[in-house]
């Protein structure tokens, strides 16, 4: 396999959170005795795709936020980071008071980096993503997306001038504006810890993210790019979208016999960890057919473009 040039890999020292927090409500029971985010989605813990997100994107210093109760589980399933060449440090979130919260529990991981969150439900999927999201997110301001979806209510959505600049941003509108809805998935300068201090929570009580970036807006310095339809974002939210997410992974998975959202891979090819270090990896799931991936990952003459 052909991996990133380091070099390409982060032209600024940028931090990354998932916030893997919540209570689930939608999908009980099956989120009583688990976290939502550990849930799996085919054939991995859920928050693997958002943390492959995150290190596709040249980010390997991680801050995963979730609930007092969940956040032990997440600490055994990923650990320190080290075995992916990453850092992955855990902060705990007590109660569910908003997306935006994330930045005020992450200040002092953050310091005086960049900054990107992604949600712990969110999944994304599409030819190139990982090198389009690393040309598209040294922001100067905010970088966030635009994604066409058949019901925009369900989240926070942009309204775009032809220019494809914002106009205004809407949390969970009873009446969009457009069709474009905002995927979890943020990547912001410094300032976010200062514009997520002083923001009010809204009518449901909660720090809206839509809140952060409709300050970014005000100030001149909110980019919005607008996905293309070659790249799926699926959500996670209810029984049935849960349950497609897998079938999706399933058959594209199946078919290539390529893993989506396999972070070990994801390590690999972004430089993170050598050749002797993943089949090290591998060998720890020895009993699953996870393993025997790895072990032919190692090997592989692929060129890809992840
Ligand atoms: C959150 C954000 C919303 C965004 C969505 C993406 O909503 O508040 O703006 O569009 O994630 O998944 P939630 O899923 O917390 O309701």
């Amino acid at each position: 396999m052909v991996a990133v040039d380091p070099k390409q890999r982060m032209g600024r020292k940028m931090k990354g959170i998932i916030l893997a927090g919540g209570s689930g409500s939608r999908l009980h029971p099956l989120t009583i005795g688990m976290s939502k985010q550990m849930i799996p989605v085919f054939d991995k813990p859920m928050i693997y795709y958002p943390l492959s997100v995150l290190m596709l994107s040249g980010i390997s210093e991680v801050l995963i936020i979730s609930t007092p109760v969940d956040l032990p589980n997440f600490e055994r399933l990923l650990g320190d980071g080290a075995a992916l060449g990453c850092s992955f440090r855990y902060a705990e979130q007590p109660e569910p008071k908003g997306v935006a919260q994330a930045f005020t529990i992450g200040e002092s991981f953050i310091g005086s980096d960049k900054v990107a969150l992604i949600l712990g439900d969110n999944l994304f999927y599409g030819s190139g993503f990982g090198s389009w999201i690393r040309r598209n997110t040294d922001p100067d301001g905010a970088v966030i997306f635009a994604a066409w979806v058949s019901a925009p209510e369900r989240y926070g959505v942009v309204e775009l001038d032809c220019q494809g600049k914002a106009i205004s941003i809407e949390e969970k509108p009873v009446k969009p504006k457009s069709n474009y809805a905002i995927p979890g998935l943020y990547f912001y300068d410094n300032q976010v810890v200062e514009i997520a201090r002083n923001i009010k929570p809204s009518a449901r009580g909660e720090r809206e993210i839509s809140a952060i970036n409709n300050e970014y807006l005000d100030r001149g310095s909110l980019t919005v790019k607008v996905f293309n339809r070659g790249i799926a974002w699926l959500d996670t939210g209810t029984f049935a979208s849960l349950s497609e997410a897998s079938t999706f992974v399933r058959v594209i998975e199946e078919r290539q016999g390529l893993k989506i959202g396999c972070i070990e891979e994801v390590a690999y090819y972004m430089n993170y960890i050598d050749q002797p270090t993943l089949l090290e990896l591998a060998e720890r799931y020895s009993n699953s057919g996870y393993g025997d991936y790895l072990r032919n990952v190692a090997h592989w003459p692929r060129i890809t473009d992840n």
